[in-house]
């Protein structure tokens, strides 16, 4: 494992307890329309379903609600492992603790469903990662993932107006020396819109839909404070917090 990726899943180990149930089907993201909105998925009764950064197992709760037939999954932390088989309790899920860019073994063209909700882009080989979620799927499988926006990760809201705090031009590592308070560091690359496009079109996915996130329903009437915070309903009404990429292998 790279270093990056070793220090990474020591941050995790240290931050799960903060992602305990968040971002979890039916929700995509922060402020984002749910599932129940979006309408994605479709059928997922009797459906075999892979997880990308399963973190704390409640989208794979969510799957199992609906059917999904069998429920495998695959994240960097064991303390999110540990916390996940907790949620699933009595379903039987099949979950490894591996870097999602890693070929761990995991059966080829056997999964209806693989999806990621706001894990995909900690990846440090998007490229080899949707290469591997490619091989895993059925043909005419599907393949569905949420991450923050690309550019709302450098928009700041200051005094009710926006800027850029940094440049959309330049992708790379951003390091956090301090994230969630935790004393720990934890790296993530910034990766442009058309660069996730591309990978999946490299990879050999059909892209079926690409969602720039609004505000929940419930949240459209609401007045939204101004406010500074990362997220925001402030913000998320002026700029989508979250893309949803929906994909399929032909
Ligand atoms: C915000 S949480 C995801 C929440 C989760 N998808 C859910 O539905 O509840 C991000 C997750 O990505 C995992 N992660 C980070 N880097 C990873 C990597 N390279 N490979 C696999 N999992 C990773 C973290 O351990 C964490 O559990």
């Amino acid at each position: 494992m790279n270093k990056i990726l070793n220090q990474n899943k020591n941050s995790w180990n240290k931050v799960a307890h903060h992602f305990d149930g968040k971002d979890a089907l039916p929700s995509y993201g922060p402020f984002t329309q749910t599932e129940d909105e979006l309408n994605l998925f479709g059928e997922i009764q009797n459906k075999r379903v892979l997880d990308i950064g399963f973190g704390s197992g409640h989208s794979l709760l969510y799957m199992a609600n609906k059917g999904a037939i069998e429920l495998w999954g695959i994240d960097l932390s064991e303390s999110q492992k540990e916390a996940a088989e907790k949620t699933l309790v009595g379903f039987q899920p099949k979950l490894y603790c591996a870097p999602m860019e890693e070929d761990i073994g995991l059966p080829k063209a056997y999964f209806d469903i693989v999806y990621s909700i706001y894990a995909i882009g900690w990846t440090t080989d998007l490229p080899k990662t949707f290469q591997l979620i490619h091989s895993y799927l059925k043909k005419g499988g599907t393949f569905i993932f949420s991450w923050d926006h690309p550019l709302y990760a450098h928009l700041k809201s200051e005094n009710g107006r926006f800027y850029l705090d940094s440049s959309y031009q330049e992708e790379g590592l951003k390091v956090f020396e301090n994230f969630k308070e935790e004393g720990t560091t934890m790296s993530v690359y910034k990766r442009k819109l058309a660069t996730y496009i591309n990978d999946l079109i490299q990879a050999g996915f059909s892209i079926e839909a690409v969602i720039e996130s609004d505000v929940k329903r419930e949240w459209k009437e609401v007045d939204a404070e101004v406010s500074e915070r990362y997220y925001s309903l402030y913000k998320a009404k002026m700029f989508p917090s979250t893309m949803v990429i929906k994909a399929r292998k032909l």
